[in-house]
């Protein structure tokens, strides 16, 4: 019979593997040695396809699209989850590395599309240096929201505001050339 010190001593050398109950640990260094987030053009929908909350649009590419719903629906401000697709309008979009990816953007990655009815194509990508067609820097205004947010700006959390009503946007995203089907 092996004492409960060898087999702890076996566990160490033969690595974590050997102890069942440290699967959970072992699954969660699997998920955090992934491979960065594969992002294309073909990871941008229609804003139909994608989940409503509120009045913007979420999707997860890691697939974890429900734990992205919990987030943006928190009224309070949550830290969104790593795959997070948030998008206001077709042409711009934030999505959500995993954790560390980038800390002073908090992980989140700024996109501005083109959109028609063949698909997305990105135009342009990065973090602090993308800049919508208005001349307007995304992680300049986005990073001025309260950081319970987490980057996310809405009407009311510290960005400057954007010459857009919610009406207004509300026929932008109606407007999505995606759509067409
Ligand atoms: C002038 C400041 C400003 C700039 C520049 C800007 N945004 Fe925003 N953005 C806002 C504000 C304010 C809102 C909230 C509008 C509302 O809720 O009606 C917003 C909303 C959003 C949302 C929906 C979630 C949220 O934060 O409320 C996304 C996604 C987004 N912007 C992405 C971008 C991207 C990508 C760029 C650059 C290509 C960009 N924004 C440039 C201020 C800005």
């Amino acid at each position: 019979m092996l004492s409960k010190r060898i087999v702890l001593v076996l566990c160490v050398l033969v690595g974590i593997q050997a102890c069942d109950k440290n699967a959970e640990v072992i699954e969660a260094t699997v998920v955090a040695e992934s491979p960065e987030l594969k992002i294309d053009a073909d990871s941008f929908v229609c804003l139909n396809q994608m989940t409503a909350v509120r009045h913007y649009f979420v999707d997860n590419l890691s697939g974890d699209l429900a734990a992205t719903v919990a987030a943006a629906e928190a009224t309070d401000g949550a830290v969104f989850p790593p795959g997070s697709v948030v998008q206001l309008v077709p042409t711009e979009a934030m999505v959500k590395h995993k954790s560390g990816w980038n800390v002073a953007t908090n992980d989140w990655e700024f996109f501005e599309l083109d959109v028609s009815a063949e698909g997305s194509s990105i135009r342009n990508r990065g973090f602090a240096d993308v800049v919508n067609r208005f001349g307007g820097n995304c992680f300049g205004c986005h990073i001025k929201a309260e950081a319970k947010y987490d980057l996310i700006c809405e009407l009311d959390h510290g960005c400057d505001p954007i010459p857009v009503t919610r009406e207004m946007i509300a026929g932008i995203q109606q407007q999505d050339p995606r759509c067409a089907d």
